[in-house]
């Protein structure tokens, strides 16, 4: 097989240095992958494939970093789109599809009373704790150790440039943990608005892990007890676990819930929704912004949430995932190697034994994207419904040569 190389990619990355800050900023940059084994810039993209700028083509199981669910370029869903893009799509005033989408929302949602739509998963996951904060009139807010809630201020995970204080009110404790989430919650009693957590644990550059059921219970009886929130950040997981939300498949008591990502098939919107008694407190907050009202994205979220109702998506996702996962233990078995593949099958991710650098996944998946398959040697994957059971064949494959070379670089 010729190994994919990327001229044109790296010559566009060279030359966008000078026009925006490292080329590319934040974690879409080439240099966050194996610098050199992947591509740059992506031209075209149908069903489970893309194509860079250079022509290769991949099997992509980053699926747009999980806003691709139901395939790229669905026909449902871009039709959908389009027909509002006849009407025009950014309007003084917001569309005609602003209350069917938030009906839908609340109808589909289990524990949904009302919504509020934004653009990206960061404008949801920072209103939802200022809503936390304005209907208990406290100020702290719970989040475990290495989580990622978005780019905004309170919690970006890069603090360049950022104020200590816009962090003052915010306290952590580890994922699964009882006894460290009571120490925290302990330690500013009486102050804490709300905890926000993800679903299950899927933290970059480490295993995935699916929320203990003692610490789901503890973490809903306490805040019953004590009166807090629940907040739970559905923005990577939503819509690919359970249509009704990842809160409802793990048992989270949550009073606030954030999706985005995959809820449009990849058009721009997000969405936090809480219980009735919280209406009050919302009536109180300024949220907006110009684009939050454009009407594409809310045709497009309208289909989707009909298709992956309709077609079965959470289901094929979880049976190609469950494929996937299973083949990628045989093999890397096959070359003894040892990994961990952890996740629910929609969003899985592997790591190797005696990897603390990650140097092994890089050299893993780097070699599998110059064979076209685009795994991400740090942060979970993605699968998404327009995967089929040939596509994972082909993954394997490549998986099985990817072992064999690893192998063989681990010497034994
Ligand atoms: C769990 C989680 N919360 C929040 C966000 C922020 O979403 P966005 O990048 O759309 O602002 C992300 C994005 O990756 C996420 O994975």
């Amino acid at each position: 097989m010729k190994l994919y190389d990327f001229p044109k990619s790296y010559q566009l990355f060279e030359e966008a240095q000078k026009y925006l800050p490292n080329g590319i900023y934040g974690p879409r940059t080439p240099t966050f992958l194996t610098f050199g084994s992947y591509p740059a810039f992506i031209k075209r993209g149908l069903g489970c494939r893309i194509w860079d700028v250079d022509g290769n083509e991949f099997i992509d199981y980053m699926c747009s970093f999980g806003t691709n669910l139901l395939g790229l370029k669905h026909p449902k869903v871009d039709a959908a789109a389009k027909k509002q893009w006849e009407n025009a799509d950014c309007f003084t005033l917001p569309s005609d599809l602003w209350l069917p989408l938030a009906k839908t929302i609340v109808e589909t949602i289990d524990g949904l009373d009302w919504c509020v739509f934004g653009k990206n998963g960061s404008d949801v996951t920072s209103y939802a704790i200022t809503l936390a904060r304005v209907y208990t009139g406290k100020q702290d807010i719970l989040l475990a150790k290495g989580s990622y809630h978005g780019s905004h201020f309170w919690c970006q995970p890069h603090g360049q440039g950022v104020p200590e204080e816009w962090k003052t009110h915010i306290h952590y404790f580890d994922y699964n943990d009882v006894e460290d989430f009571k120490r925290v919650w302990a330690e500013h009693r009486g102050q804490v608005a709300g905890v926000m957590l993800t679903p299950h644990r899927h933290d970059a550059m480490r295993d995935q892990e699916l929320p203990a059921p003692a610490f789901v219970d503890a973490v809903n009886a306490l805040a019953k007890q004590d009166g807090f929130l629940v907040i739970i950040d559905d923005i990577r997981c939503g819509f690919r676990l359970d249509l009704a939300g990842s809160a409802k498949h793990y048992g989270w008591k949550a009073d606030i819930q954030c999706f985005g990502k995959a809820m449009a098939n990849g058009y721009a919107i997000s969405v936090a929704g809480a219980r009735r008694e919280l209406m009050e407190a919302a009536k109180t907050i300024f949220f907006t912004g110009t684009h939050f009202f454009s009407g594409v994205p809310f045709a497009a979220a309208l289909a989707c949430i009909d298709e992956i109702h309709s077609s079965g998506a959470i289901e094929q996702i979880r049976k190609m995932g469950t494929l996937l996962m299973q083949g990628l233990e045989q093999e890397a078995r096959a070359h003894d190697i040892q990994v961990s593949v952890t996740g629910p099958p929609a969003m899985p991710y592997m790591t190797f034994a005696d990897d603390p650098l990650f140097e092994t996944n890089r050299f893993f998946c780097g070699q599998a994207a110059r064979r076209g398959i685009f795994l991400h040697p740090h942060h979970n994957w993605f699968v998404c419904a327009a995967m089929q059971e040939s596509d994972i064949q082909k993954t394997l494959e490549v998986a099985s040569e990817c072992f064999k070379l690893t192998r063989e670089k681990l010497g034994g």
